[in-house]
């Protein structure tokens, strides 16, 4: 039996390292960050050590100029560098050889499954995708195998998930965009048919959805909040990775983001800001 997961390491303090990191000190863990760019993490560290002060919550939060320094003691490794494979590969391989032999090595990547990074590590029972949803206040994280992950670490680290008050996604079988962005590339490729196609306009889509879900935001609000580049780039990933026509994104929305129309950030996108 591995051992309890108190020391947590996240590699890559970038946009998701340090939302996932913000969201681990609401508990009693040990907290270690490594990044090859420290700019402004000594800071971050610090804010953190006062949020688990101020709350009464053990642990320490520490910002480490090594990646073996930081992985040295952990019980869990979360991978958030960027989403390219051989580098992900080359962090999974350092980490299999300087962290703790017990120790669980899992990415947040969104789209690569870890049985294509697995072949970098010798302990591939213990290896998982941890994908948290951005905005971090979504309580929910996709968790999958490897091939070769065992029972016991899944539930270890669903255990985790529940201990961090996030609800564990468990997908069955390998699948890409794991459970709800699955749902949402859903939703966003017909709201885009529809506004393509003249057959509604996106305040009615809106309307629809809101009265039917209760949500506050519709589709293409939605959109404008992420980011119209990052929903291409989103929905495009999804085309290559089917190659169904049918899911290549509108060549509207490409031309809006050549225009630099996208959404909230621009002031301009679906909507007006
Ligand atoms: N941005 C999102 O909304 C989102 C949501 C879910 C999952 N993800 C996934 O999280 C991962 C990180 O995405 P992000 O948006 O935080 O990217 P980011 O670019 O903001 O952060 C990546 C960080 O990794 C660091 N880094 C680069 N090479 C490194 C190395 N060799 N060792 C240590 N650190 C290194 C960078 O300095 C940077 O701080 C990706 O796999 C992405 O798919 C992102």
């Amino acid at each position: 039996m591995v051992n309890e997961i108190k020391t947590v390491s996240i590699i890559g303090a970038g946009f998701l390292g340090k939302l996932i990191g913000e969201k681990i000190t609401l508990k009693n863990y040990t907290i270690r960050f490594f990044d090859v760019n420290p700019e402004g993490l000594n800071k971050f560290v610090r804010r953190l050590e006062r949020k688990k002060k101020r709350l009464g919550i053990s642990g320490e939060v520490t910002f480490h100029e090594s990646l073996s320094e930081a992985v040295k003691d952990a019980d869990l490794i979360i991978e958030a560098v960027p989403e390219k494979l051989d580098l992900k590969k080359e962090i999974f391989s350092q980490i299999d050889k300087e962290a703790p032999p017990h120790a669980i090595i899992a990415t947040n990547s969104s789209s690569i499954p870890v049985s294509k990074i697995e072949s970098a590590v010798e302990r591939k029972d213990k290896v998982l995708n941890l994908h948290f949803y951005h905005p971090m206040n979504t309580p929910m994280v996709d968790i999958q195998k490897g091939t070769k992950t065992s029972d016991t670490i899944f539930e270890k680290g669903k255990k985790f998930l529940e201990d961090i008050e996030t609800t564990p996604l468990v997908v069955n079988k390998e699948c890409f965009g794991f459970v709800f962005n699955r749902i949402w590339h859903v939703v966003k490729k017909d709201c885009l048919k529809i506004w393509e196609g003249g057959y509604a306009d996106i305040e009615t889509v809106d309307i629809a959805w809101k009265i039917f879900t209760g949500m506050g935001l519709g589709p293409f609000q939605l959109m404008d909040a992420i980011g119209l580049d990052v929903v291409y780039d989103v929905e495009m990933s999804y085309y290559k990775e089917s190659g169904n026509p049918d899911d290549e994104p509108p060549q509207t929305l490409k031309e809006m983001v050549e225009r630099g129309e996208l959404g909230l950030k621009t002031r301009k996108g679906f909507y007006k800001y």
